[in-house]
């Protein structure tokens, strides 16, 4: 998709199609364009009235062949910024879903007046663009023909009202364009079926997406994993002919007077699959778990966006990545392991492997004396049955850092909901013969505050949060900006928060 901008009017053009966006206090009399007069009418027999999802389809007789009006809602000051951006991103995601039913390849709109008012040109291009990539995304890789009706946007035409603006307005198009196309190679990665990307493959795109961009990055095979110490890591990975791998990516900004010598870590899973191994899952949804490797694809998208971005943050990121399969080799339960500060794990049930992969991958993360540590994980089934498809849970030691994700969040649109953790969920991680184990004794309930006070244990001494998104990795339904299947959830998060942080 390409994403043009022109200085032109919209309302003398003849285009296949033209968007204009209403909010819903806007008042009929006041339009002036070649298309006042069949938007009155559209406006006096009700039949849309700028609320927000709201589109109609109107073909006047003068200017664009079509007109696609698309609802704001409300867009008075009772509306909070960051609401109206959310509402702003929906709006173009249900203007590309209306064209794209239409197997219409072009698009124009001029940035509506009432947004520019709101957040000015620089981010209402900025949101505009991430938004049109977020919107204009399904994963087509793998089918031999695609129907006219599942085609994508071929090009986007901005329009804006007179030449001043737009430098402001390119310059916003860019981070935009950034942000979007990162959430998308996520998608990509997340949405690839696990035959083509066992863990070797996922950590050679890792290492050639760093080369482009002069980012730093190692990659540890099964040799180096030992050399390292990391047992958990390697206990995982044992089972499946697809060995294991550990990168390392380390982004440095350049040009910037003041480098962070202490850098923020970002930690992501990356099971490429996830049978269970020896303690294996039942058949139904087994196949979803190709996206078990979500957090490693949002961590790696995010600093590959920071690099183009140039942000002036020092980020490590760090994806440990196995397969988690059954074998003559694959680790019992009841195994115990050691992680690489020495301490040990017994492995009660093989199905909790994200937490031992993280493990050994926090434990790493030390050596850098972080600033802090953010890991992101498809961690446990149980935050379904807390928060649905509606939020990451977000567990943390560090008020400081809860607040600036749950800002970012508030943002972006990408939710987080901060859950506990409690004493007790320590004390069900105590283990009769090892350090720890990686499957709470009883009693039941409370998994994903388990999982998390697992993981804290591995993070101690350090600033860390852990963003639970099993449920939000790959939701089921289509919305106007994420399709189903692998959602890039974390990325616009994770950027929102480093450019929040470098400030
Ligand atoms: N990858 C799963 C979690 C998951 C479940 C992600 C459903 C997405 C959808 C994880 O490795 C797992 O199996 N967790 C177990 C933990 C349990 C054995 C303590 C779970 O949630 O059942
Ligand atoms: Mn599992
Ligand atoms: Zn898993």
């Amino acid at each position: 998709m390409e994403i043009q901008m022109n200085v032109g009017k919209l309302e003398t053009a003849t285009y296949p199609a033209v968007v204009l966006f209403l909010p819903q206090e806007a008042d009929p009399s006041t339009f002036q364009s070649v298309y006042s007069a069949v938007m009155a009418r559209v406006y006096r027999q009700k039949d849309f009235s700028g609320k927000l999802e709201e589109t109609i389809w109107l073909y006047p007789l003068e200017g664009a062949d079509r007109l696609l009006l698309v609802g704001l809602g409300d867009w008075s000051d009772k509306i909070k910024e960051n609401e109206a951006r959310q509402n702003y991103q929906n709006a173009i995601g249900h203007a590309v879903q209306a064209a794209r039913k239409l197997a219409i390849a072009e698009l124009q709109f001029s940035l509506a007046e009432p947004v520019v008012e709101k957040f000015g040109y620089r981010l209402a291009t900025q949101y505009a663009a991430e938004a049109l990539w977020l919107a204009n995304y399904r994963f087509q890789k793998y089918k031999s023909t695609i129907p006219d009706k599942e085609k994508l946007l071929q090009k986007i035409t901005l329009l804006l009202g007179d030449e001043r603006h737009l430098s402001e307005a390119q310059a916003g198009r860019r981070v935009g364009e950034i942000i979007g196309k990162w959430s998308c190679f996520a998608r990509d990665l997340q949405n690839t079926p696990s035959n083509d990307l066992p863990p070797a493959r996922l950590a050679a795109i890792a290492a050639e997406q760093a080369a482009a961009l002069n980012i730093a990055c190692t990659v540890h095979d099964e040799k180096s994993i030992r050399a390292l110490g990391m047992g958990a890591l390697l206990g995982v990975g044992q089972g499946s002919v697809n060995p294991p791998r550990f990168v390392v990516l380390e982004y440095k900004p350049q040009n910037h007077a003041r480098v962070e010598s202490s850098p923020l870590a970002l930690v992501g899973k990356g099971i490429t699959f996830d049978t269970g191994g020896i303690s294996i899952k039942s058949a139904d949804n087994m196949d979803l778990m190709k996206h078990d490797m979500s957090g490693a694809a949002v961590v790696l998208a995010t600093i590959g966006a920071l690099a183009e971005l140039q942000s002036p943050l020092h980020v490590i990121g760090l994806l440990p990545m196995a397969e988690n399969m059954p074998s003559g080799s694959a680790q019992r339960p009841g195994d115990i392991v050691r992680t690489c500060n020495g301490k040990t794990i017994e492995v009660a049930d093989t199905d909790a492997e994200g937490r031992l992969i993280l493990a050994d991958a926090l434990a790493y993360a030390q050596r850098y004396q972080p600033r802090a540590i953010i890991d992101l994980a498809t961690l446990t089934g149980a935050i379904y049955v807390v928060l649905g498809e509606t939020a990451a849970g977000l567990f943390s030691n560090d008020a400081d850092l809860t607040a600036r994700l749950k800002n970012a969040a508030e943002r972006t649109g990408e939710r987080v909901w901060e859950l506990p953790l409690f004493p007790e969920f320590f004390e069900y991680m105590k283990s009769d013969v090892a350090d720890i184990r990686n499957l709470a004794s009883k009693p039941s309930g409370g998994g994903a505050s388990k999982g998390a006070a697992f993981l804290a244990t591995f993070a101690e001494g350090c600033k860390w949060a852990h963003l639970d998104i099993a449920a939000m990795a790959h939701p089921r339904e289509d919305k106007p900006l994420v399709p189903k299947g692998g959602s890039g959830y974390g990325v616009r998060l994770l950027i929102q928060f480093c450019r929040d942080f470098e400030e």
